[in-house]
């Protein structure tokens, strides 16, 4: 086989066969196949795309390119969740204790933030002591003894994805609806959970902006983890605002406590609370109430636990950046548009996120938000705070912001977006 004739054949439209599929992974996986040969590949699929059967093929490839995780020895089924991302998504971090405390086991391998769109382990490693490198016993011990773990994936996971992710995210081709849903499922399917829940966010902060394109994206993956045997559903959720009140590492991590002490912003609690019941729905635990274990305090039990077995300590008082900025209301009215790619790449700029893989991140910065779409504001009154340690840094920010803002005459009706769209699978 040789790459340059899988190259062309996509190149030129065409399908790529089985054989050239499983040939072109393992040759990429193994260093035989150059980076430039494979960015000239994935972008011939982001122009001319895959049909289901090639995605199906390439996806079982890239799970083969690595090793399998295996649960069956757990006492409770596994149920997981997976974001495509967005701003202001801490859903992770009340979520993964709370379905542990209605009884599923929850395997949550998670990622690190890119460009304006925050990561989980970057949010957990804002508390003290906490640890994101976990070994595989170590892994499966905090899922036997606590129910929930939230940690790195291993290097042997889906090696092939974590290869062919890097080159796409520097070449141009992460926005290739084959390629998104392939490098999501190759890992979750890898990972060994029984069922899945997908939040594919839709809006200016999401890498969909369209129901349509989202729906496709949440429709492909669904299909490929149904193939595989996982219980796979899908929700498609509104990222044109940040969700919550903040966004930032360990500003998100304060909210999400709130959260799981019964309180935290009622857009949090909503999608929260509708993940969870898909989940233990996926699960075979459909009679469980999440709603019950957040106010009862047996989810934020499972989160403190959680926490202290690996290495947190969740009484430590969280990192406050250094610095403030207020950002005040522009006119009097009703709060129309609050941007929420705006907003994310504005904690980005703050320090919250990386723009290379090795870049570190700022604990303490981020931006808090005062009012929501809907809410009455007044001119002058404080809108959005920004936290940072670099305050050479908020021009830079307060530029992203520039247009991000709607207000409306007072009395202006306004009918909000619901939070959860729509339901696949
Ligand atoms: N997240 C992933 O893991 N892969 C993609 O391609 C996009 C988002």
């Amino acid at each position: 086989m040789d790459v340059i004739s899988v190259i062309r054949t996509k190149r030129d439209r065409g399908r790529l066969t089985d054989e050239q599929i499983d040939w072109v992974i393992d040759a990429y996986t193994r260093g035989e196949v150059a980076d430039e040969q494979m960015s000239a590949l994935a972008m011939a699929i982001l122009l001319n795309g895959m049909d289901r059967a090639e995605i199906a093929r390439w996806t079982a490839a890239m799970i083969a390119s690595g090793e399998r995780m295996e649960f069956s020895s757990l006492p409770r089924p596994t149920a997981d969740k997976h974001s495509t991302g967005g701003v202001g998504d801490k859903i992770t971090l009340p979520l993964a204790p709370l379905v542990a405390a209605c009884g599923a086991a929850v395997p949550q391998l998670s990622g690190r933030g890119l460009g304006h769109t925050g990561g989980t382990l970057d949010k957990l490693e804002s508390i003290p002591g906490w640890r994101a490198l976990l070994s595989n016993d170590e892994m499966m011990g905090v899922l036997r003894d606590v129910g929930a773990v939230i940690c790195a994936a291993g290097d042997g996971l889906a090696p092939a994805d974590k290869k062919l992710y890097a080159l796409r995210d520097v070449t141009g081709t992460v926005e290739a609806i084959p390629l998104i849903a392939s490098s999501i499922m190759s890992k979750k399917i890898a990972e060994g959970t029984g069922s899945l829940v997908l939040d594919v966010k839709v809006g200016s902060g999401a890498f969909m902006k369209t129901v349509a394109d989202a729906r496709e994206l949440a429709t492909t993956m669904v299909g490929l983890g149904t193939d595989h045997g996982v219980r796979t559903v899908a929700l498609l959720t509104d990222m044109s605002t940040p969700l919550g009140l903040t966004a930032g590492n360990a500003l998100e991590v304060r909210e999400s406590v709130e959260v799981l002490a019964g309180g935290g912003p009622a857009d949090v609690v909503e999608l929260t609370l509708a993940l969870a019941r898909e989940m233990l729905d996926a699960a075979g635990l459909p009679d469980a109430d999440p709603a019950k274990a957040l106010r009862d305090g047996t989810a934020m039990d499972h989160w403190r636990r959680m926490i202290s077995a690996q290495g947190g300590d969740p009484d430590a008082p969280l990192p406050v950046a250094r610095e403030r900025h207020v950002v005040t209301a522009p006119a009097t009215g009703v709060l129309t548009g609050l941007d929420a790619y705006a907003v994310g790449v504005a904690a980005w700029r703050l320090g919250a996120g990386r723009s290379r893989k090795e870049d570190p991140v700022q604990a303490g910065a981020g931006v808090e938000l005062h009012a929501k779409p809907g809410d009455q504001v007044t001119a002058g009154r404080p809108l959005l705070t920004l936290h940072t340690d670099t305050p050479e840094r908020f021009d830079y920010a307060l530029q992203a912001l520039d247009g991000a803002v709607t207000v409306a005459p007072a009395g202006t009706p306004f009918t909000p977006r619901p939070i959860v769209l729509e339901r696949i699978g």
